[in-house]
């Protein structure tokens, strides 16, 4: 007899992210697709990565993280958010941010449960609640500007709603949470007893001297959340796959109950190597918004000459363009013609939604060189 497997996830197949990674490949397309640098880490930390792998500092880590990095990511938090937290009992350690909301959603997310996603949203989310046997209610952003909508998101709410999921700066429009937005979900979070998981990833990415408002430093948000943030995006190493987990302890002993279990630890050498770069260069973090922001209006500036309209994005490494008055084609379909056909691959947003609304929108990538995004912005200008 055959063995038969039934899926868990049968709405997943492989990801828009790696299709169209490898499509540009294939192609020999300029890849402002996945959300990645082209440009190397800083030096001092690939250098200091080499150092501890050569000095044999290659076994398992503590399950929780290196002492000597939780430490300066407490550092690091009370300096740039004025929020102080216990290293032991409230930060983990995770093998990347995406490990981290599985494993925060896992804990916390009942058969049952309803999870509210806000669409646009980044693609592991309903995966992790389909897993925890949960559901996902999907809340739209308000069009165009992909801010809260309030209304929809409290008719959302019932008496089976477990947890919220927030992400700023937002994944794929680039758009922030404001203050406001913040005292707003804290009230509406005790009202509503939820629990929230924070995706910051971007914390640092934020553009035109908006200031990035966490989770962390928002009382009633505070007690209750798991927010979770990258390293991959912070430092360039997106293939290190490190992130952290911040959350009260009673909330971090239930997560690390299931990190044990699924990756048990994150990469030894590659904490040492993050801990000595945080201790040698504090204020790194605090000149990324700047050189993307330089990025973004490179980018930007050099498309006024093409047909997309657009909004400069306001954090993250996207730019989402705008192309109705190119095309009336839908954006998976016109994603993949410009890849093979004009040689440039980007995301389409619709992937982000569960039911896209009717807009025609594809996410370039501006982590990028230089010469890259001018060599993108050339063919864009010519479509
Ligand atoms: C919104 C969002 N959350 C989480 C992640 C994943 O971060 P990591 O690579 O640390 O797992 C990404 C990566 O693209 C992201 O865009």
């Amino acid at each position: 007899m055959q063995p038969m497997i039934t899926s868990k996830l049968p709405r997943v197949g492989t990801t828009i992210f790696t299709r169209m990674s490898a499509l540009a490949a294939e192609h020999g397309a300029l890849n402002l697709s996945q959300g990645f640098p082209d440009f190397d880490a800083p030096e001092a930390l690939r250098e200091a990565m080499a150092r501890h792998v050569m000095a044999g500092h290659n076994q398992y880590a503590p399950m929780q993280g290196l002492a000597a990095l939780r430490e300066q990511i407490a550092l690091q938090v009370l300096r740039c958010r004025g929020v102080s937290c216990d290293p032991d009992t409230e930060i983990t350690v995770v093998p990347g941010a995406t490990e981290g909301i599985f494993c925060a959603v896992m804990a916390c997310v009942a058969p049952g449960d309803e999870v509210i996603v806000l669409d646009p949203c980044y693609d592991s989310y309903q995966p992790c609640v389909e897993l925890a046997g949960g559901r996902a209610i999907h809340v739209p952003l308000r069009q165009p500007d992909f801010a809260l909508d309030r209304e929809r998101l409290e008719a959302a709410l019932g008496a089976r709603s477990r947890l919220l999921i927030l992400n700023s700066p937002h994944n794929p429009s680039g758009s922030t949470l404001s203050r406001e937005d913040m005292l707003y979900l804290e009230a509406l979070v005790q009202r509503h007893g939820l629990l929230v998981v924070s995706d910051e990833v971007y914390e640092h990415l934020v553009f035109d001297g908006r200031a990035h408002h966490s989770a962390l430093q928002f009382p009633a948000l505070r007690e209750r959340s798991f927010a979770l943030f990258s390293f991959g995006k912070t430092f360039s190493v997106t293939g290190w796959k490190t992130g952290y987990c911040i959350a009260p302890a009673a909330l971090t002993a239930e997560l690390r109950k299931v990190h044990q279990f699924v990756s048990f630890v994150a990469v030894t050498p590659v904490q040492l190597a993050l801990a000595d770069f945080m201790r040698e260069q504090p204020d790194y973090p605090a000149t990324l918004a700047a050189f993307y922001q330089r990025k973004r209006d490179l980018f930007c500036d050099a498309l006024h000459a093409s047909r997309f309209s657009f909004t400069p994005s306001a954090g993250t490494y996207f730019q989402l363009l705008d192309y109705s008055r190119i095309s009336e084609e839908d954006d998976a379909g016109l994603g993949e013609r410009w890849t093979r056909e004009r040689g440039i691959a980007a995301i389409p947003v619709s992937v982000f939604y569960e039911q896209p609304p009717p807009q025609r929108l594809l996410r370039f990538c501006f982590a990028k060189n230089d010469a890259v995004l001018e060599a993108a912005a050339e063919i864009l200008c010519r479509i």
